[in-house]
């Protein structure tokens, strides 16, 4: 069974061009997952992270939205420019990516870092 350290999910919820609350996909939602798919297996980290595609988050003013667990961090109006960032930055290096975090999250309190992830493991 695979040991993933960290599931992150890629709101890929579509709705029809004039609802009103939008929808992640019409947003960009599945660029944004192939692009975090890829850059997990460009890194060697597809059998250490796994990108999950997502229903809707219940965000969607603020798609595409983008939650890492277990540390339940939410990200939003995030775009395949930010995926490099988000690997690199929180998903290896334990680190918030604090510009696309959205704003009400009391569970993360002041916590802004997390283990740093075992490649290799
Ligand atoms: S459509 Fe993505 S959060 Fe609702």
């Amino acid at each position: 069974m695979p040991s993933f350290q960290r599931h992150v999910f890629v709101c890929i919820n579509e709705r029809a061009a004039d609802h009103p609350r939008g929808s992640c996909k019409l947003r960009g939602g599945v660029e944004v997952r192939d692009r975090l798919k890829s850059e997990l297996t460009a890194r060697g980290l597809s059998k250490t992270i796994r990108a999950n595609n997502a229903g809707c988050l219940d965000q969607c003013e603020q798609g595409v939205t983008v939650v890492v667990y277990p540390e339940q961090v939410w990200y939003g109006h995030v775009t395949v420019d930010d995926i490099a960032e988000i690997v690199e930055k929180h998903l290896i290096g334990g680190q918030v990516v604090t510009r696309l975090l959205l704003a009400d999250q009391p569970h993360l309190g002041d916590r802004r870092t997390f283990p740093v992830l075992e490649v290799g493991t």
